[in-house]
């Protein structure tokens, strides 16, 4: 197939590839994808919920710049001494290290469930209309809801996957929960069970294995961006909504309380106030200046601060192409502050097409971006994953299809065919591993340019979106025993 004719070029060039990388030839017009809202099925949004007011400068669709127009983006640089000015707050972990990288995995679907991870917990429903957790909540009785979703909060993460995640050299955990572990309103048909008390033993397994743990509230009361992991598919009202801003707020000050005590000193060294955020800006501004007040001081401000750094979601305005954030949430007013973006290249027809050899052009040239955007707010690469096609059932949705193989509605046409792509692992061909492999490389190495990177995700269901999988990618060999290593020999 053509991806692996590209490769079988590089792979003969050997360390000569590193070259050809850094160094495009000005004439070379590569198309490359830039993550946007789009990403993870936002365009189910509907446009007067994202209302073009709100997104500026970001499209619902595809942005796309080559990369000469890319690196021509001036960005402002802050000064070394404006550095050494700050009065960092004492951190758990040494996140303004140029030396010790963040390398880490999340474990998605597991508090906050997600079809494409465990379609399993969808399929027992035998109801299709059942897409997300609202509607797992709603459109079942509780009993039945409840017997699907406990054994599966109880059992898919256990102190042996902590415990392989360490053996694997990584130092962070990001784990994602839902504003329902802690309270739900009337006419919220979420499941309240025991997300909040397994996050805390999940949280006490990372320390007793050395991991540092980022807690990352992924979906908030009204839903923050119409994803399904946002808790309710094609909603987004939660900025139009005071009240349901200030129950974050709160359920902020709460995981900040508890985590800031002194026996998470070993674990929690972070705390995301919002996943993704796909609404009005000046909302979400408002929201992570109040948030990181309750954050930094969640018993006040006679109360000794907290050691826990702030991760914001950069909303999909990436600090690699836009100075959006580089006067925002700054020191020093704010400080210990983490800019978290999300880079996926799978869920548009340009990406999707992208051959092998220009989708790690595009991650390798995102290194420097990372390394100058590193210098305004520590940069972290939260999220992002070796799978290059969106086969992975469920991944844009339950129930639809794949943009790759054509059957997603509205998609381009078929690019090629899903078979061998995702799934079981044990069907992917020894050249899909090594190209999985490069696509795993050349992003870590990318991310590194910043202060790391997080993977998505630690593991899926068995038999399910594998190309997904930090532990099958150990397993099958495409992800290395050792994060520092590149055995595909790829580097930035
Ligand atoms: C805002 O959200 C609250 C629940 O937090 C709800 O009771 C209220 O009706 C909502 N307000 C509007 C205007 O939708």
């Amino acid at each position: 197939m053509k991806f692996t004719s590209l490769f079988a070029g590089a792979l003969l060039m050997g360390s000569a590839f590193a070259a050809v990388k850094g160094d495009l030839p000005s004439t070379e017009t590569v198309t490359i994808p830039i993550t946007t809202a789009n990403s993870r099925g936002a365009a189910d949004v509907k446009p007067k919920l994202i209302a073009n007011l709100v997104l500026d400068k970001v499209n619902d669709v595809l942005t796309t710049s080559s990369i000469p127009t890319l690196s021509k983006i001036k960005r402002h640089r802050r000064t070394a001494t404006d550095l050494l000015a700050r009065a960092l707050p004492t951190l758990r972990w040494p996140y303004d290290s140029t030396t010790r990288k963040v390398r880490g995995v999340s474990l998605g679907g597991w508090l906050v469930v997600e079809n494409f991870i465990t379609p399993s917990i969808y399929a027992s429903t035998g109801n299709d209309n059942i897409i997300d957790e609202w509607t797992f909540g709603a459109l079942q009785s509780r009993d039945q809801a409840v017997s699907i979703l406990q054994p599966h909060l109880n059992n898919f993460v256990t102190e042996d996957d902590i415990r392989q995640i360490a053996a694997a050299g990584l130092n962070h955990v990001r784990i994602p929960i839902g504003y329902w572990a802690f309270e739900v309103s009337s006419g919220e048909p979420y499941l309240k069970l025991n997300q909040w008390d397994l996050l805390k033993q999940a949280v006490g397994w990372c320390g007793k294995y050395g991991l540092k743990v980022l807690v990352d509230l992924h979906a908030a009361p009204g839903n923050q961006n119409g994803f399904d992991h946002g808790g309710h598919r094609g909603v987004s009202t939660w900025a139009s909504n005071a009240t349901n801003v200030q129950r974050t707020i709160n359920i902020l000050q709460t995981m900040s309380k508890e985590f800031s005590q002194s026996k998470y000193a070993n674990s929690v060294t972070a705390l995301e106030l919002l996943n993704e955020p796909v609404t009005d800006k000046s909302v979400v501004l408002d929201f992570y200046q109040r948030a990181y007040e309750v954050v930094r001081y969640p018993n006040g401000r006679s109360s000794p601060a907290s050691p826990l750094l702030v991760a914001i979601s950069d909303e999909f305005v990436s600090p690699a192409y836009s100075n959006y954030w580089d006067d925002k949430l700054r020191p020093p007013t704010y400080e210990a502050v983490a800019i978290d973006t999300h880079i996926y290249t799978i869920f548009d027809d340009k990406s999707l097409r992208l051959s092998s050899k220009d989708r790690i052009n595009y991650y390798c040239s995102l290194k420097s971006k990372w390394t100058s955007s590193n210098k305004i707010h520590w940069q972290l690469l939260g999220e992002w994953s070796p799978a290059f096609t969106d086969c992975a059932q469920g991944v844009n949705g339950r129930g639809r299809g794949s943009r790759y193989d054509g059957s997603f509605k509205g998609s381009q046409g078929k690019i090629n065919s899903c078979a061998g792509r995702s799934g079981s692992a044990a069907t992917f061909s020894q050249n899909y591993k090594n190209l999985l492999g490069r696509m795993w490389e050349s992003q870590v190495d990318a991310n590194e340019g910043g202060v790391g990177w997080m993977m998505w995700t630690w593991k899926t269901e068995s038999g399910a979106a594998e190309d997904w999988s930090y532990q099958k990618g150990l397993q099958y060999g495409w992800i290395p025993k050792d994060p520092t290593q590149r055995p595909q020999g790829v580097k930035c």
